[in-house]
């Protein structure tokens, strides 16, 4: 049987690729690209790679290729319907039961897109005869070319317009069709249908394939009360799961890496007229999960728009919260605060495109604006309340659905909050500046926070030196206190001559060495309570993780401060070549920075 495609794309956006491959084969996972041995081959070496993101699986050793039903049909000999059953089982998705009854359905929906499309044509139509005056006269006067009028096939539904009606039926339609689409309306008195949209400016809405499914009717003028109606859901139009201007944002995204969601039909006609293309809006409520998991399909990190007033702060809190349970890595959502009381569409037309992309680049990311909700909620001056932000800020990394992302975030809001307690001194509220510190007071700070770092790397090596060939080379690259690398260098001499040491070996190999207590240094509590992922309890997975956190960041660390001491010393010979070597030296460091915040997030 034929099965609908939304249940077969259901299936791939919901059933994780590498979960399934997993249970057959031994993953090793490198960012979002998991590797193994090949099911389909007989090899020693790993050949077999899984893309999570693309949902599919490749082997360079034999060509194996395919996604998630493919994986399942192949090495469990299960038939095409019998593997999309057990999926959309797993998946609690339904799977509709094909009947007579259900491919009469099927010609009926086929035959309803044709009638949205004939009463789309005769919209536009309708726009562009003298009733439609002075419709096309508002659309013109809210600043839209004739091209864009023409593009988002924008029309007129005039007052009483019993001719689309008329016009339709003409052409075969009958009238519970009419009905269905959400064109007419039968009261509930039993009068006869009447038509849904009268006298308003339509907006036709697409589905992803560029087919008309619904529409969106805006009375002209400064109305406030329901300007809207939108069409109901019909057969073809559920508003949860479609997005105004999909279809062509897709093409304009996968161009540009890049996607805009505004608010509203006028945002995104305005924003494409600006030429960002790009833009998609829900359909008069907030974005619902399907629409989430919708725009990640074109690209990691979509740009949700918000009005800067209060209203449009809590949208953004709103949807921040919302979208943690369903982050996974490299998705996430970045949020761009207009200024109070604009929205694109109205901030377009009064401050021009370039203002609008500059709002765009300083959206910020979401990490930001769930630490900014929690930190400007309360003042932090006491030890009582600097718990109470710790313990608010935990409980949204534990909202978290995913465990890598919740371990990173977990990671960065420790950072972040030791960070801000240390400069913040006693006072103030959640001020992150280092204000009232000495330059001599913060650098010491660092020193401390950089030291236990390097505490924290030995730790966890120390804990679990399975870990130590896969960091051994990093390793190289991180800068260690004099001390400390003393006990880098004998620990890494230790590793090079045993095969299989333990974490009591190690201790036995230093006991009553003289570096012993340079060892207890490296374990003492204070460093493992900020970093867990070095306590030997912790999992070899989590220290891991901790280990390549901790890394990253020393390495990065270094690498900017490397930066700014170039500046420096080029500023001080101030010549020419050596301001040259200044900006770029800048450069590099805004560079580093952006990874380093990367790292972070
Ligand atoms: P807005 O109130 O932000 O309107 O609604 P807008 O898009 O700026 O409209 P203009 O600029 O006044 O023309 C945003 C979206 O919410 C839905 C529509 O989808 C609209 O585009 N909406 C709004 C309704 O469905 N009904 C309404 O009464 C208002
Ligand atoms: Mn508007």
């Amino acid at each position: 049987m034929a099965f609908p495609n939304r249940l077969l794309e259901d299936i791939r956006a919901r059933v994780p690729l590498p979960d399934v491959v997993g249970k057959r084969v031994k993953l090793t996972r490198k960012g979002r690209e998991h590797s193994g041995l090949c099911p389909f081959h007989n090899e020693k070496t790993p050949s077999f790679t899984v893309s999570e993101d693309k949902g599919f699986y490749h082997c360079f050793g034999c060509g194996a290729h395919g996604d998630v039903i493919s994986f399942v049909m192949n090495t469990e000999g299960l038939s095409f319907p019998e593997t999309v059953e057990r999926l959309a089982a797993e998946a609690g998705l339904e799977v509709p039961v094909e009947t007579p009854e259900a491919r009469e359905e099927a010609k009926r929906r086929a035959d309803l897109y044709d009638v949205v499309e004939a009463a789309c044509i005769w919209f536009e139509k309708q726009l562009r005869a003298p009733s439609g005056r002075a419709a096309l006269d508002y659309l013109q006067a809210r600043g839209l070319r004739d091209e864009t009028i023409s593009r988002f096939r924008l029309g007129y539904a005039p007052d009483g317009s019993g001719g689309l009606a008329v016009t339709l039926k003409a052409m075969g339609a009958d009238e519970s069709q009419l009905i269905e689409a959400g064109l007419l309306r039968r009261p509930d008195d039993g009068r006869a249908p009447y038509s849904f949209f009268r006298d308003r400016v339509m907006f036709p809405i697409a589905d992803r394939r560029g087919r008309i499914i619904a529409f969106g009717g805006r009375l002209m003028g400064d109305v406030k009360a329901a300007k809207y109606v939108n069409s109901p859901d019909t057969p073809l139009f559920d508003k949860g799961r479609n997005l105004y201007n999909f279809g062509a944002a897709r093409q304009a995204s996968f161009e540009t890496g890049q996607l805009v969601v505004a608010e509203g039909y006028m945002d995104v006609i305005a924003l494409s007229q600006a030429g960002i293309e790009a833009a998609v809006a829900p359909l008069g409520t907030a974005m619902t999960e399907d629409q989430i998991r919708a725009v990640w399909r074109l690209t990691q990190e979509p740009t949700l728009c918000f009005d800067g007033d209060t209203a449009g702060q809590r949208a953004a809190a709103r949807a921040a919260e919302r979208v943690l349970p369903l982050l996974q890595p490299g998705k996430s959502l970045r949020f761009a605060l207009l200024p109070p009381g604009e929205d694109p569409d109205s901030l377009i037309a009064r401050q021009g495109a370039a203002a609008m992309r500059q709002i765009l680049e300083a959206a910020q990311p979401l990490s930001e604006v769930i630490w900014r909700m929690e930190v400007g909620a309360a003042p932090i001056d006491t030890p009582e309340r600097r718990a109470d932000l710790q313990a608010r800020l935990e409980k949204r990394v534990e909202d978290i659905g995913d465990a890598t992302v919740r371990e990173h975030y977990r990671n960065a809001v420790r950072d972040r909050l030791w960070a801000s307690f240390r400069s913040q001194g006693g006072k103030g509220r959640g001020k992150v500046a280092p204000q009232g510190n000495t330059g001599a007071h913060i650098r010491s700070q660092m020193r401390q926070q950089s030291r236990r770092a390097q505490q924290a790397i030995l730790a966890a090596l120390i804990h679990h030196p399975r870990l130590r060939d896969e960091f051994d080379e990093a390793l190289e690259a991180v800068e260690f206190e004099p001390d400390l690398d003393k006990l880098r260098q004998q620990l890494q001499n230790l590793f090079a001559g045993h095969v299989d040491l333990d974490f009591e070996a190690i201790q036995a190999h230093f006991t009553g060495s003289g570096d012993e207590s340079l060892l207890q240094g490296v374990l003492e509590k204070q460093v493992l309570v900020l970093a867990p992922f070095a306590n030997p309890r912790a999992s070899v997975e989590d220290a891991r993780r901790g280990l390549s956190h901790l890394i990253d960041r020393r390495v990065h660390e270094r690498l900017r401060q490397e930066v700014v001491d170039l500046g420096r010393s080029a500023a001080a010979s101030a010549d020419k070549a050596g301001l040259d070597r200044v900006m770029a030296a800048r450069r590099d460091a805004i560079e580093i920075d952006r990874q380093l915040a990367d790292i972070d997030e």
